[in-house]
């Protein structure tokens, strides 16, 4: 059994509880949060101990891992109190809020030699496996990708989120996923640019986020990209379609599915993983078998990411081109 210690029991913290206690190789010993509301919620619903002080509940419980699960402003000081004590590191994305905050947690975690995985759970997804297969040796042309959720019109939603400062807004919170997936697949960025707007849900002092975003990519292999981003649309889309003259293929991320075609021959993928389970799942068997190569998401390459989002953002308040 793996001893696995958890900080931020709010909304993804819960969540990812549900399915770290159906890992058979997981033990959960302790959970941390400072609002006490939320961690007594959470550790009677998976009879945990709980803690409000995360140095306390690592000298106590002694887990060999920790998921971090707090807003993206809070990475350094956690990180930096589990990995000294050897423990290894399951971050939430965005790994960190800016560049010089990400260098600093690469730093920690290389310095004391601690694996480390980062919450980019469409990597473990079978569909992208199916997707990424297909696409060896062909030539992508464009990608049209969409993600469209509805954060903004839900009353009851952490604030933070909502503040720029904070989360960074669509951007950071949520299309650094598809920045990561699209990496993942298509390989490294060379420019960005684009537009972003609030036409359903004006900026206040308590919505400074912007409620939809565009932005086009061009890749080093010249591959172009165009993505769609709203938070104020009433149901959820998660897709990337893969376009050329030989396929043109949709990968429905939310649902693990991949349809289309391809050199004239229907495609059509469909699998029930649940990516939350599975990048635990890997994380954990990472540290049983000392095997780190089972982790997809190491948080040196999600920096790559992160410098897409940081890039996509300043293109985004500009207007200009932005070059990574
Ligand atoms: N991978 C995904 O699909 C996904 C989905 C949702 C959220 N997230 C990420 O998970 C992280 C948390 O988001 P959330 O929605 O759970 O937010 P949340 O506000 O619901 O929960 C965050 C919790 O962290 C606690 N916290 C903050 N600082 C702390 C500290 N120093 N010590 C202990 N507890 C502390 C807060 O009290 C709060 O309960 C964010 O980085 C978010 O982007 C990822």
């Amino acid at each position: 059994m793996v001893r696995m210690a958890l900080i931020g029991t709010g909304w993804q913290g819960q969540g990812l509880l549900n399915f770290l206690t159906r890992i058979d190789d997981a033990d959960v010993v302790g959970i941390c949060d400072l609002n006490e509301e939320m961690l007594n919620k959470a550790a009677n619903k998976f009879n945990v101990a709980a803690y409000s002080d995360y140095e306390k509940m690592l000298d106590e419980t002694h887990p060999e891992g920790i998921i971090i699960c707090t807003p993206p402003t809070v990475r350094v000081p956690l990180v930096r109190a589990a990995a000294e004590r050897g423990i290894h590191c399951f971050i939430e994305k965005p790994p960190a809020k800016t560049i010089e905050m990400a260098n600093k947690v690469m730093d920690i975690l290389e310095k004391n030699k601690v694996m480390n995985s980062v919450g980019f759970m469409y990597r473990y997804s079978k569909a992208v496996e199916q997707c990424t297969a297909l696409l060896e040796g062909k030539q992508v042309s464009q990608v049209r990708s969409a993600m469209l959720d509805g954060l903004a019109l839900r009353p009851n939603w952490p604030k933070w989120f909502f503040d720029k400062h904070r989360s960074g807004g669509p951007v950071f919170d949520q299309a650094i996923h598809i920045m990561d997936l699209s990496r993942y697949i298509l390989g490294e960025v060379k420019q960005v640019v684009g537009f972003q707007g609030n036409l359903v849900k004006p900026k206040t002092d308590e919505f400074t986020v912007e409620d939809s975003i565009s932005y086009l990519v061009q890749y080093e292999n010249n591959i172009l990209q165009t993505h769609t981003h709203s938070w104020v649309y009433s149901d959820h889309v998660a897709e990337l379609e893969f376009i050329s003259d030989q396929f043109h293929l949709t990968l429905d991320i939310g649902e693990g599915r991949l349809t289309g075609t391809m050199d004239g021959e229907n495609v059509s993928f469909e699998s029930e993983d649940v990516l939350y389970y599975l990048e635990l799942e890997a994380f954990i068997q990472a540290i049983k078998e000392n095997r780190p190569e089972l982790i997809k998401s190491t948080y040196a390459d999600s920096v790559k990411s992160l410098r897409v989002a940081l890039a996509v953002s300043d293109a985004l308040e500009s207007a200009k081109i932005i070059a990574l």
